[in-house]
């Protein structure tokens, strides 16, 4: 998977700056053409003539050369890139990253990087325990950086907690798994509903539901990275999808949600219903604001909306996949079993809002999927990582 890939690593000022030896080594064996890009401190932990001997490329270190006045074009390299992997990164560089202070080359090539970028921290505990560290990678997740956290162990410092940067092998599997992904993602369309529906009662009010979209949209972001071009088909939300290859389609009720859905899924070879559709709408809905002085009481008459996943079943067709969420608050397992069958889902994904962390709004999930054999679960990670989960299965499907 990574034979003939190009790959930008870029190295900081850490101890672990040693093990990009041996990343570099083991990328070189699988056909990889790497280029090092490093920071000034990090030519203080390991040698650039070490770096270009195993990558037998120059390294990059300065915007341009003394000797000669010749550019290292940031741009171009950006272009040239199929992934950029930041192996170290100290809090100092992630923190630069997460706030685009470009005063190296590394982290102007960073903001020049098309492809998908990795980041995997080596700091010591306390560094990166500190909020100051958290934020910034919330926030290099939040652009779709993925970040290859780091594991727990006796430090530089000789401190044992979590900061050493993960082991060259790790990371590479991480890369060839992300590429084989691509593989099997790569031009194929798919259709994801993010987000709520607002059925609504009069100009002013609505009935609606607690989902901010953010399952949705880190479905549709690593799709999209892995190749796929992606129709998102989104309820109300604050959130603005990144990737070009993404088509937002904003709607605000089921009906219209169903509409953009059913119109679209004939052309897709797969669909992903992460939207949290009401289920009911008001029967009529006042042209005018309803008036508290003058209804003293107000019965509200409800008919359901269509089954926007149910209907996608009933109309699929050999080689399409189909899958949708369960959000529950009890016998998760027996509904999310239920709603497999009944929906003609290839698989579903369950989260249950009995769990710390899980459903509407944070930033992690916790989710179990679920097919007509098996299910499996999965700890509480990032939706961006529940996201790579689920597209990781979705690519099985393919395989
Ligand atoms: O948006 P976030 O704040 O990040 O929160 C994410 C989430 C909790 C909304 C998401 O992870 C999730 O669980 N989405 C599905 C919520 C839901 O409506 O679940 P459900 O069990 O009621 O519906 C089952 C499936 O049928 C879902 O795929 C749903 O999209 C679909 N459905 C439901 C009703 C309907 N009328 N049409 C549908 O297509």
């Amino acid at each position: 998977m990574l034979k003939g890939k190009h790959i930008i690593l870029g190295i900081t000022g850490s101890i672990a700056a040693y093990k990009a030896a041996y990343l570099i080594r083991a990328l070189v064996k699988k056909g990889t053409e790497v280029q090092v890009v490093i920071t000034p401190a990090g030519k203080e932990f390991i040698t650039p003539l070490t770096l270009a001997t195993l990558s037998s490329h120059p390294v990059i270190s300065e915007f341009f050369s003394n000797r000669d006045g010749t550019w290292n074009s940031h741009v171009d390299l950006g272009l040239w890139a199929d992934a950029m992997l930041i192996a170290p990164a100290t809090a100092s560089t992630i923190g630069k990253m997460a706030n685009g202070i470009a005063d190296n080359m590394l982290v102007t090539t960073y903001l020049s990087c098309k492809a998908p970028v990795f980041v995997a921290p080596a700091m010591d505990l306390d560094m990166f325990a500190h909020p100051s560290t958290q934020q910034n990678l919330a926030r290099l997740r939040a652009f779709g950086n993925r970040i290859i956290e780091p594991t727990s162990g006796e430090l530089a410092s000789h401190l044992v907690g979590k900061g050493r940067m993960e082991e060259p092998d790790r990371i590479v599997s991480v890369l060839e798994d992300f590429f084989a992904e691509s593989a099997l993602l790569k031009d194929k369309k798919i259709l994801i509903t993010a987000g709520p529906t607002y059925e609504k009662i009069d100009p002013v009010r609505f009935i609606g539901n607690y989902s901010s979209g953010k399952m949705g949209y880190a479905l549709a972001e690593a799709c999209a990275e892995r190749g796929a071009a992606v129709t998102l088909v989104s309820g109300p939300v604050s959130l603005v999808a990144r990737h070009p290859s993404i088509q937002v389609v904003r709607v605000e009720s089921a009906a219209e949600m169903y509409e953009a859905a059913m119109e679209a899924f004939p052309s897709m070879d797969a669909a992903i219903l992460s939207a949290a559709v009401a289920d009911y709408r008001p029967e009529t809905m006042s042209d005018v604001k309803i008036k508290r002085e003058t209804t003293s009481e107000m019965t509200l008459r409800l008919v359901p909306n269509p089954d926007i996943a149910a209907s996608l079943g009933a109309v699929k067709k050999p080689g399409q996949v189909l899958v949708g969420f369960a959000l529950e608050t009890d016998r998760g397992i027996l509904h999310a079993e239920e709603k497999l069958r009944r929906k003609h889902l290839d698989f579903i994904v369950l989260n249950s809002l009995q769990d710390a962390g899980a459903g509407f709004q944070c930033d992690t999930n916790k989710i179990s999927i679920l097919d007509a054999r098996e299910h499996v679960d999965y700890p509480l990670k990032t939706k961006q990582e529940v996201a790579i989960d689920i597209v990781k299965r979705l690519a099985v499907c393919w395989s």
